[in-house]
């Protein structure tokens, strides 16, 4: 076993880890005066109430497709009675842009005009992919599918442009960045994620938030963001939704910790809650990690948020607490400074009876109500508590569907071509088939227009399916159209091998229906049936066959990878979507996605990339992979020095040429391995990417500079270490020793 030096690391994404400010400096470094006189003039029901957060359809009459209707007898009963401070989501489904607008108005009179204090109400909501739920927005790909773009300036347009959006209704809080790790491909929310590596999320999450919240979350174009769902939500040992997961510290702290650290160090002002519990702890009662590792260690000072109706399930569904009231006594105690309650007022006459009967002490309640004011005070909601009247001009504006299309043309991510199958020619004779081949809603997954986003109807016309996009992009009489099969159910798939009989070309369009969350379980990985026989009949045809895959995790192809001409990887990219993959078939847009995570190929091998030695990597496609219709050469990877000290920086280049006829963009990725530590090793870690175009011929040479932080990892004690030794520094084929000394 190697020495093993104890550094204090205090560059780069890991700061927020190490920087371990104490509780008594968190508290002090909270007081504003102005926050800390509202909380002397409060009493305890007007500090309840801040801490309670209510659902939409509490208040309203009722919803309409697109048009919320509030009562307003129950408007005031929940904020001049209850003291009510945060509203959240849509009452059913996306609501008008106007709708909106009158919604908070409506909202913020009652709160700032006929309330004691005046203190304004903060409306949360998932805006997840794009405002979601405001009809018409600029709905992007979702983040497993943004986070293949490698582009990292697209997730900050990307989410500045939801921010805006979001604002310009309205409503100041977004509940995003999703910082789970796409690490258990069963797992429903696998595309809510960045991804299976810590570092890709980590930088994407620091990305996020920074153009969600800018320097100043006043200004009528950003939000307060709020990373979730803190921790360790996203590895149930089953895959199913809100299931236990085992994770044991050490993997905690290397695998799960760091997103959430970037987002604490990117200034993060919320934070929401996983649902579900580690290691038998659910994490709505897990004072550690609630208290201890996030404000302590990771040093965030915002509030934190329960996700729905958690506290209760503390008691209903988790069985840790033998009433509703203890449950709230838990958790408040464990450090959820707000209650998505969200049907009723059980949660605020619970904990009023708490902190009368001295359960609850009120320095707690003053502690939570500090972190919640100070979120609303820094939005600038005392100030102007309304929607922006002129923000109309700044919701869905051409400038803001031009980055969806770039972004979802970045992410499609081509993952075969035999014999240069791709890209199509324009004069070919094509059939378009498959299940996922002619909606809108497969195109951008849950969270659109409703939770499940399976409303087909509510989808805008004026968007293009995979078909649609095809038959405008190389004219309808080119294009035949057989649905083939349902998801999971043979339709007519005889007839779609007989019009591929007559087709030059056959385009396959394959995947998953619309889920959220637990709707989303599954019990196989394997893509349906039904689909699989389809593509396996098309292919017998002898046409070439290009499979597109739209879906929200890699589900397995296997028997129908080899018959395949070529296969896409579209994953959820959005409503621009259709028109991104058509451009990508026919050789418009070259393809420069890749995989932020592995495409397994058995559903008994789900080992992912970083895995360890003594494990076989295997998958149908590896974390990384991705091609493009040029090549790339890599020459000349170069160190700056051989040796890194405790605490040093080497720079590290290489050259990238672009080998091919065409124009291309490249995704240029470091990894790391380190040959022998005394907690076993993973194969190799990604430590840097960056996104490169190359005009044929033409050569870049990539710069990155890796830190002496970039070496370490989670040693024996749970702590962050380095040890000295050789490490093998990796871009493409080519390797290099870097020594630490
Ligand atoms: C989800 C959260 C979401 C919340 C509010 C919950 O079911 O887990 O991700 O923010 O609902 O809609």
């Amino acid at each position: 076993m190697k020495k093993t030096l104890k550094i204090l690391m205090m560059t780069g994404i890991l700061m927020a880890l190490a920087s371990g400010c104490s509780q008594a400096a968190r508290k002090q470094a909270k007081s504003d005066p102005f926050v800390e006189d509202l909380i002397k003039k409060m009493t305890l029901e007007e500090k309840v109430g801040q801490m309670t957060q209510i659902t939409l359809e509490v208040i309203s009459k009722r919803q309409d497709d697109r048009v919320v209707k509030l009562d307003p007898a129950k408007l005031r009963e929940a904020i001049v009675k209850y003291h009510v401070g945060s509203i959240l989501n849509c009452g059913g489904s996306a609501n008008t842009f106007e709708n909106w607008q009158e919604v908070i108005t409506a909202i913020q009179d009652v709160a700032t005009k006929e309330t004691r204090l005046k203190v304004p109400v903060i409306y949360g909501i998932d805006s997840i992919h794009g405002a979601n739920y405001i009809v018409g927005a600029t709905l992007f790909p979702q983040n497993f599918a943004i986070s293949a773009t490698g582009n990292v300036d697209l997730v900050s347009q990307a989410s500045a442009i939801t921010a805006m959006e979001t604002r310009a209704a309205g409503i100041p809080w977004n509940f995003n960045p999703v910082l789970d790790m796409s690490r258990n491909p069963l797992w429903p929310r696998f595309w809510e994620n960045y991804g299976e590596d810590p570092y890709i999320s980590s930088v994407m999450a620091y990305a996020y938030i920074r153009a969600q919240q800018g320097d100043d979350m006043a200004v009528p174009d950003k939000v307060a963001a709020c990373m979730k769902h803190y921790l360790g939500y996203s590895f149930p040992l089953t895959g199913k939704d809100r299931t236990p997961a085992w994770i044991p510290e050490r993997m905690l702290r290397e695998i799960f910790v760091p997103p959430f650290a970037a987002g604490a160090r990117a200034g993060v002002a919320t934070v929401m809650v996983n649902s579900s519990e580690i290691n038998g702890i659910p994490v709505h009662s897990y004072k550690y990690a609630l208290d201890d590792l996030l404000r302590g260690e990771l040093g965030f000072d915002g509030f934190i948020v329960s996700d729905w109706a958690d506290i209760d399930n503390l008691f209903n569904r988790e069985k840790i607490a033998s009433s509703q009231r203890e449950a709230v006594k838990i958790a408040v105690m464990a450090g959820v400074d707000m209650s998505m309650v969200p049907y009723d007022y059980s949660f605020y006459n619970h904990l009023v009876d708490l902190v009368n009967k001295g359960e609850v002490p009120m320095s707690r309640i003053d502690q939570a109500v500090r972190n919640i004011l100070k979120v609303k005070k820094q939005l600038g909601l005392f100030t102007n508590a309304y929607p922006d009247k002129t923000a109309r001009k700044n919701f869905a504006t051409s400038e803001a569907t031009k980055v969806n299309l770039q972004a979802a043309q970045e992410c499609i991510t081509l993952l075969k071509n035999a014999n240069h199958v791709l890209p199509l020619a324009k004069d070919k004779k094509v059939l378009v088939t498959g299940p996922t081949a002619n909606l809108l809603s497969v195109l951008n997954g849950g969270w659109t227009i409703t939770w499940q986003g399976d409303r087909e109807d509510l989808y805008p016309a004026e968007k293009d399916t995979v078909l649609e996009a095809v038959q405008k992009l190389i004219g309808k009489d080119q294009v035949a159209y057989v649905e083939g099969t349902a998801f999971d159910k043979d339709i007519n798939t005889a007839a779609a091998v007989e019009a591929a009989r007559q087709a030059d070309v056959v385009i396959a369009c394959i995947g998953e229906k619309t889920y959220c969350e637990t709707p989303g379980n599954i019990n196989d990985l394997t893509l349906d049936e039904a689909q699989l026989n389809l593509v396996a009949q098309l292919a017998a045809t002898g046409k070439p066959v290009v499979l597109v895959l739209l879906e929200g995790r890699p589900r397995i192809i296997r028997p129908v990878v080899d018959q395949a001409g070529a296969i896409v990887m579209a994953y959820l990219p959005g409503m621009e979507g259709g028109t991104a993959i058509a451009s990508v078939l026919f050789g418009d847009i070259n393809p420069s996605g890749k995989l932020p995570f592995t495409y397994p190929k058995y559903t008994g091998d789900l080992t992912l990339y970083d895995c360890k030695n003594s494990e076989k990597y295997d998958p149908q496609w590896g974390f990384g992979h991705g091609l493009s219709y040029t090549t790339f050469g890599y020459a000349n990877l170069k160190l700056s020095q051989k040796t890194i000290g405790k605490a040093g920086t080497v720079a590290v280049s290489v050259d990238v040429v672009n080998t091919g006829k065409i124009v291309g963009k490249e995704i240029v990725q470091l990894y790391l391995r380190d040959r022998v530590r005394s907690v076993t090793p993973p194969q190799r870690q990604l430590k840097r990417f960056t996104k490169i175009d190359l005009k044929p011929g033409e050569t870049k040479t990539v710069q990155f500079e890796l830190t002496t932080e970039d070496l370490s990892f989670i040693g024996r004690e749970n702590t962050r270490i380095v040890e000295p030794g050789d490490f093998d520094v990796m871009v493409a084929n080519l390797k290099e020793t870097l020594t630490l000394k």
